[in-house]
């Protein structure tokens, strides 16, 4: 079932999520949640603690490219700064250039336990970076200028 897409700057949020340690009927049900909820806000990606879930647990779906269920994901290689253009379910309606690596690796597991490496880059990539983001309590508006977050932030509370 879809749960309600957590708005920033909510605590669960801005804190760094937990190590998932069930690999039971526990983590299928979050992963069930985190698709349901992906699909109905129409989004390419997200993270447990969007719908409220302090659990190092994400799905990456970008449009055409294979999807990935990520659990304890980080990111081990980055390289190629570069500036693109990022949303985020959490933060509607808001769009701005973003600091990101072009290329990554990183190391999950899945909902077996089981661990895998993997390059990515471009989108993929990217998607990568901004779901592991959030696991570790970061939005992107935590990578802009103080002047957007603040505006960004007003902009939130009025959606209240
Ligand atoms: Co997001």
């Amino acid at each position: 079932m879809a749960k309600e897409i957590v708005i920033w700057p909510a605590k669960v949020l801005t804190t760094p999520a937990k190590p998932a340690t069930d690999f039971g009927p526990e983590l299928e049900k979050l992963l069930e949640e985190l698709e349901a909820s992906m699909t109905e806000a129409e989004g390419i990606g997200i993270a447990a603690p969007q719908i409220g879930v302090p659990l190092r647990v994400a799905l990456i779906a970008p449009e055409g490219l294979t999807a990935f269920e990520i659990v304890n994901p980080e990111v081990i290689h980055s390289e190629g700064p570069i500036s693109l253009q990022e949303g985020c379910l959490s933060v509607p309606g808001q769009f701005e250039q973003t600091p990101r690596f072009q290329k990554v690796r990183v190391r999950f597991q899945d909902r077996k336990g089981e661990w895998h490496e993997q390059e990515a880059e471009g989108r993929l990539a990217h998607v990568f970076q901004h779901e592991i983001d959030h696991l570790d309590g970061l939005v992107f508006v935590e990578k802009l200028s103080q002047l957007k977050r603040a505006l960004i932030r007003d902009r939130m509370k009025k959606l209240k």
